[in-house]
């Protein structure tokens, strides 16, 4: 079973009972299906609008449990403690997040019902991988209610330093909520390294490699131990493992788009209908302050205005699609970017030659693998980001092995994708000189890089990821009492004792 905030559907047409509903073609979708099928499996999530009261229904063979949220819950839990209190503060508060009781309790309400969906519809010994910040309350809430479930989360976001994460008002509550799972998977070390660290400080419990030891009282010990086949003497503990399981992109679907004959005249006409740049760089984000693209775009305007570069030899397109356009902070950056191309257009481009191609829109995959094979430069500037699939998705494209990749070392994707670029898009004079270094890299260098890049890729798809989450969720079954009780050589006590 998949919980997650949104289910993988788009929505075609009709309303209520005649909607029409195509299953969103997503890497977690293309990785997880097979499984889902295998498994009788079920998807249980929010369609993405308020007030829809939808049946189950089955796309693609996967049976869908849509979770409604009323207008009310999408301002406070969607909007707001989701995406105005929980996403800056999980990405270095790069914007301020707000802290809102209301909020909170919208959060937990939320919460409550995607864990009660699932407990609906959970068969006995059930498999259940719940997914990102939205719901990171639902393992606790399962793991009381049923410990005979199997339970995994995986965090697609950063998990943030202790100095920062220590700002929540409902810290330990959602540490406690988190480590009702079995399984907790984070992108990079540094995330799970952040994490063990805050149950360390908010709880003290043990942590060695990348095992915690929760201790249970006797209610909960009790509960599990039903579910095992021996008991040990002394404080009985569950181990909760946490690692990184740094996800991944459908690389094979990007290759096969890339060699479709379509798509590569695309690329072609893409090209001329920019007026056949020299060089052509390409930004692809959703418009989120996270993103760097006022970076970039700094970085962009101060090489043309220097004249190292101009608008009739080098164009940059971004494609910033639409996000979470109620939240205030995303309103002001897609103001603070406007104003920004307006204005690097305004003194730079030439008749026919703009500056910068901005596209405030959502494209479908084909037209992205064309861009991707279009564009000589890849710019992924991230001030923070989980993983940033885009990069993948550029090197997954560039089956003739051209391209270059400028990659900020704040995204995850930086740990695996070492033949980049890799920039400090804080660092603006750095990241002129990455993209001049770019523009002139010999053909040779660029297919070095991109050779690397794409075996690194091409053999850590998502398909292995989620086999291996799996795995590592399977193997900590915590039916085997071997890997699962143990009691704690040594109890460190919490260092501290905040209002919580
Ligand atoms: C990030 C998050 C996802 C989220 C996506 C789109 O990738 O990790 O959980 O679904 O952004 O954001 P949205 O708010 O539109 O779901």
């Amino acid at each position: 079973m998949i919980v997650s905030n949104r289910l993988p559907v788009d929505h075609v047409s009709g309303e209520g009972k005649d909607a029409v509903w195509r299953t969103s073609p997503g890497g977690l979708v293309a990785a997880l299906e097979p499984v889902m099928r295998e498994r009788d499996g079920v998807w249980i999530g929010w369609p993405g609008m308020p007030d829809v009261e939808l049946e189950p229904f089955k796309a693609d063979g996967i049976e869908l449990v849509p979770i409604p949220l009323s207008a009310d819950e999408v301002r406070d839990y969607y909007e707001g403690f989701s995406n105005d209190t929980l996403w800056p503060l999980y990405h270095d508060v790069i914007s301020t997040p707000a802290y809102h009781r209301e909020w909170w309790e919208a959060y937990q309400r939320v919460n409550r019902r995607f864990a009660d969906a699932a407990l609906a519809v959970a068969a006995p010994n059930a498999i259940v991988w719940v997914h990102d910040y939205q719901l990171q309350l639902v393992p606790k809430m399962l793991r009381d209610a049923r410990p005979d479930l199997i339970i995994g989360f995986f965090n697609h976001i950063p998990f943030p330093p202790y100095g920062i994460y220590s700002q929540l008002p409902w810290r330990r509550q959602i540490i406690d909520g988190l480590l009702g799972a079995d399984v907790i998977g984070f992108q990079r070390v540094a995330d799970a390294g952040n994490f063990a660290r805050a149950v360390r400080r908010l709880h003290g419990y043990e942590t060695r490699a990348n095992l915690i030891s929760v201790p249970l009282d006797e209610t909960q010990a009790e509960m599990t131990l039903r579910h095992q086949a021996t008991a040990r003497r002394g404080q009985p503990v569950r181990t909760v493992l946490a690692r990184p399981f740094p996800i991944s992109i459908d690389a094979q679907e990007y290759q096969k788009l890339a060699a479709d004959p379509y798509i590569r005249a695309r690329a072609q006409e893409i090209r001329q209908e920019l007026g056949n740049p020299r060089v052509l760089m390409l930004g692809v984000d959703r418009l989120d302050y996270t993103k760097g693209i006022r970076h970039r775009m700094k970085a962009f305007g101060e090489l043309l205005e220097e004249g190292l570069i101009s608008a009739e030899d080098v164009a940059l397109v971004q494609v910033a699609s639409p996000s979470r356009e109620r939240v205030d902070a995303y309103a002001q950056l897609r103001d603070e970017v406007e104003i920004t191309v307006s204005r690097i257009n305004g003194d730079f481009s030439q008749l026919g030659h703009a500056a910068i191609h901005y596209l405030h829109q959502g494209y479908p995959r084909e037209e992205m693998v064309a861009l991707y094979l279009a564009a000589d430069v890849m710019l992924v500037t991230a001030l923070r980001d989980g993983m940033n699939l885009v990069a993948k998705e550029y090197v997954a494209s560039r089956i003739d092995q051209d391209g270059v990749l400028i990659l900020s070392e704040f995204a995850g994707a930086s740990d695996e994708l070492r033949q980049a670029l890799l920039v400090n898009p804080h660092d603006i004079d750095g990241l002129k000189s990455a993209i001049v270094h770019a523009i002139r890299m010999p053909q040779r260098e660029r297919m070095r890089r991109m050779r690397a890049l794409r075996k690194r890729v091409l053999t850590h798809d998502v398909q292995r990821w989620s086999a291996t989450f799996l795995d590592a969720l399977v193997r900590a079954d915590h039916h085997d009492p071997a890997n699962h009780i143990d009691i704690p050589r040594r109890t460190v006590a919490p260092l501290d004792y905040g209002g919580d």
